[in-house]
């Protein structure tokens, strides 16, 4: 048995498994506990430079926890995470996006009443020199105003490139469903991160959307010279898309390795089918590919 994906591993993707590479973000021996509830136990993982790799595993394995780790928004209750060789553990989450990487969220999360042109710059002001009320003032600091005016043309250049020029004036909660997974990724991008981590972007997508997704990642990657650490549901998106997987069982690291392999591991197909592993959510229905 196996997880009956539809799609080979594109040929000539190389394993991101580390070797020749060198490991750009460091998960050691991460454990995150709420209550008597062990969300994560004693993960450890690397992430090669420039690698796209995956995250699955049923619902409740802990994918989107691990991501919260890494990003600032859960501290560990042991164990350390480290990006170029620099502690984040600790780290408020904007430090952290200061430090490189940046997140989508499982259930998107978008500023609903702006534009989808604000969203952009609200990420792009990570990255701003200038305080935004100098801007205000603009004759005591026109370098505020000129800051500003580059950040507005670089939003737009994004949202270009992201295929979203044309909506830069709706309010954002406008947008259908997958322009505003895009947006979210836009409004990532804009804060200039080395490292991107997706959670379940094919989450809501139609059938086309979703197979459009491996291309867009796949792009993305490349040019931006990002790292991509994505949790996905979507099998064809995952094995079609990443060079490497990682396999989360309530909490624990039960496989790791290139699709190919992790599609057969029995262990990995015992995770998917076992008895306790709640449903897949409706928007995953289907996307699952197990046979
Ligand atoms: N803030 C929290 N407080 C208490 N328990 C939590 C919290 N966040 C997550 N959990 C629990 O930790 C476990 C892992 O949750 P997590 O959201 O990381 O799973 P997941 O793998 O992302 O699942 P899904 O595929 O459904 O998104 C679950 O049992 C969840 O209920
Ligand atoms: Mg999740």
């Amino acid at each position: 048995m196996t997880l009956e994906t539809g799609l080979e591993p594109e040929s000539g993707l190389e394993s991101g498994s580390g070797s020749g590479k060198n490991a750009i973000l460091e998960i050691e021996d991460v454990t995150l506990r709420f209550g008597g509830l062990v969300a994560v136990s004693g993960l450890s993982v690397r992430v090669p430079e420039g690698a796209i790799t995956g995250l699955i595993g049923p619902n409740g394995a802990g994918k989107t926890t691990v991501f919260n780790v890494v990003t600032g928004f859960y501290r560990p209750t042991q164990g350390s995470v480290s990006f170029r060789g620099r502690t984040l553990t600790g780290l408020p989450p904007h430090k952290v996006c200061e430090a490189g990487l940046a997140r989508t969220f499982q259930n998107i999360r978008l500023f609903h009443n702006e534009t989808v042109l604000e969203n952009v710059m609200i990420g792009a002001h990570v990255r701003q020199r200038g305080k935004w009320w100098q801007t205000l003032v603009p004759f005591a600091f026109p370098g505020a105003l000129r800051e500003e005016e580059e950040i507005r043309a670089s939003s737009m250049e994004l949202l270009s490139r992201l295929g979203l020029a044309a909506q830069a004036g709706a309010v954002s909660s406008s947008l259908p469903y997958g322009a505003q997974r895009r947006l979210e990724i836009a409004r990532a991008l804009a804060t200039r991160p080395k490292f991107l981590l997706l959670d379940e972007p094919a989450a809501g997508m139609n059938p086309q959307e979703s197979a459009e997704l491996l291309g867009f990642i796949r792009r993305l990657r490349d040019d931006f010279d990002l790292t991509i650490l994505l949790i996905e549901h979507d099998m064809k998106v995952v094995m079609g898309v990443c060079e490497h997987i990682w396999v989360l069982d309530r909490g624990m690291l039960i496989a790791e390795g290139p699709p190919a392999e992790i599609r057969l591991n029995p262990r990995v197909v015992e995770a998917y089918l076992g008895k306790d592993v709640p449903a897949a959510p409706p928007e995953h229905a289907g996307a699952w590919g197990i046979e």
